[in-house]
């Protein structure tokens, strides 16, 4: 089998000159920067941490919520002093903007050297010869690619990692840019995330975190459907942990909640289980595919088997003709599942989506005030949920040491934020924490020796 790890040498034209890159959005966004990194690694580029450093610098944007274009516009912009004093300076900009604005980004922007689709981040090496050839706009392949082949390219991949298994989404829902952005869902070859799994493990990884924009529909091309696939990577690899993320409540299902109970040792027992609404017809505006009622059965059933799962989600407050006795069905929703975490927004009309033609849209500050009162809520109710931690002991994996004050950070089986007295050996080790002081975002302890 073809490694996927490196498995290529590039032209040397980094020639040890610095890279910067500036990333914006999601874990999707996190993962692409990463292969960015180690491709332009290779190509002899070396990695900074402050623009002033680097004769290139990408920027990877973000176009799910606010003004997109215009914070490229801004941040270009400021580099356009360094532009002036450095004329090895190149700019570039990939990521969700870069594929929606393809070459008029650069038309707009004539400090942009080159603008790179969602789907063309193997075509730097191309793109960046060009560049450096003298050719002043270069944009780089907007179709999405079918067949479809992403490597898991990681440099320094740590204690902690992901690995991506799809890519794309076909789920349309009304108000999300992502299947303009990122083109028709696309499972990787189940052998290819088996064995990347694997020599991650042989390379130090001691966690994975399976990524996709709905990683529950992931389906190999030989038949194998995700809870099948995550049974599979939990018996036939040696990882310590795995994670996933993004899941969808409608695909979201019986036999991955028992699969998750089995390997309970190795499947973390942490679910993102976006909900986005807690009003039925809100739910079937944005085309969801699931009623509240079906997403809370969704969330006894997990409970049922996984008593000490931990739950999170993502809402969306004045979604288009939400009415005030809607959203407080997603107040409700609060009080009957127990998250411990949400990532709540206002909504925001996306280009091309259905939802931004909808004609009964929110005011601005009826969704703020919405989105405060939420938040509020919230807030007690984390609060509460945090208490249990006091006093209990968790397994938590250390993944960084902090020198200033002697503190190690690592992460529960829950994904609670732990931190205690350590030293950097224990990097890398799972080990026992007894919590002491338990707030919702970070609970402080002590080891357990
Ligand atoms: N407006 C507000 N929030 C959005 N999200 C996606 N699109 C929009 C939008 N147009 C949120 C959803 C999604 C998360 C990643 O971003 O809650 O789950
Ligand atoms: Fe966007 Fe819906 Fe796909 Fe998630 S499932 S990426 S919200 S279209």
């Amino acid at each position: 089998m073809q490694s996927e790890i490196n498995p290529i040498s590039y032209p040397q034209i980094g020639q040890g000159d610095g890279v910067y890159i500036s990333t914006y959005g999601c874990q999707m966004n996190e993962n692409d920067s990463e292969r960015m990194m180690t491709l332009l690694e290779m190509m002899n580029f070396r990695p900074v941490t402050s623009p002033d450093q680097a004769s290139l610098i990408i920027i990877n944007s973000c176009s799910i919520r606010e003004k997109p274009v215009h914070k490229v516009h801004s941040e270009v912009g400021r580099y356009r002093k360094l532009k002036e004093q450095n004329d090895k300076l190149r700019i570039g900009v990939a990521g969700c903007v870069a594929q929606q604005e393809k070459e008029k980004l650069k038309l707009d922007i004539p400090l942009i050297d080159f603008v790179l689709g969602t789907d063309a981040i193997d075509k730097l090496p191309d793109v960046l010869s060009k560049v450096r050839g003298g050719q002043n706009m270069v944009a780089a392949r907007f179709e999405h690619q079918q067949p479809y082949h992403i490597q898991t390219l990681i440099r320094n991949p740590g204690v902690s990692t992901f690995v991506n298994i799809t890519k794309g989404c076909d789920n349309f829902c009304t108000f999300c840019v992502v299947p303009f952005t990122r083109g028709r869902e696309r499972s990787r070859p189940f052998n290819h995330l088996l064995e990347d799994v694997q020599k991650l493990t042989e390379r130090g990884v001691k966690e994975v975190t399976l990524l996709g924009q709905n990683v529950n529909s992931y389906l190999s091309e030989c038949g194998v459907n995700f809870a099948q696939a995550l049974k599979r990577i939990a018996s036939e690899t040696d990882i310590e942990r795995i994670r996933y993320t993004t899941s969808h409540p409608k695909d979201f299902t019986d036999e991955l909640i028992e699969v998750m109970a089995t390997y309970g040792e190795k499947i973390m027992e942490y679910i993102h289980l976006p909900v986005q609404s807690g009003n039925s017809d809100v739910l079937a505006r944005m085309n969801r595919g699931y009623t509240r009622e079906e997403y809370l059965n969704k969330a006894r059933a997990i409970f049922a088997k996984m008593p000490n799962a931990v739950l999170s989600t993502d809402i969306i407050v004045g979604f288009p003709g939400e009415t005030e006795a809607q959203f407080d069905d997603t107040m409700s929703l609060l009080d009957e599942v127990p998250y411990e975490n949400i990532y709540a927004f206002n909504y925001s009309p996306r280009p091309m989506t259905k939802a931004a033609k909808f004609t009964d849209q929110v005011p601005d500050e009826v969704k703020s005030a919405r989105l405060s009162r939420l938040l509020e809520k919230h807030r007690e109710i984390a609060f509460k949920l945090a208490a249990k931690y006091n006093g209990q002991t968790l397994r938590v994996l250390v993944e960084r040491y902090d020198q200033d004050n002697g503190k190690v950070h690592g992460r529960s089986t829950g994904n609670k934020n732990v931190h205690f007295t350590g030293s950097e050996a224990l990097i890398g080790a799972t080990v026992d924490v007894k919590i002491t002081d338990a707030k919702p975002l970070v609970l402080k302890g002590e080891m357990v020796l």
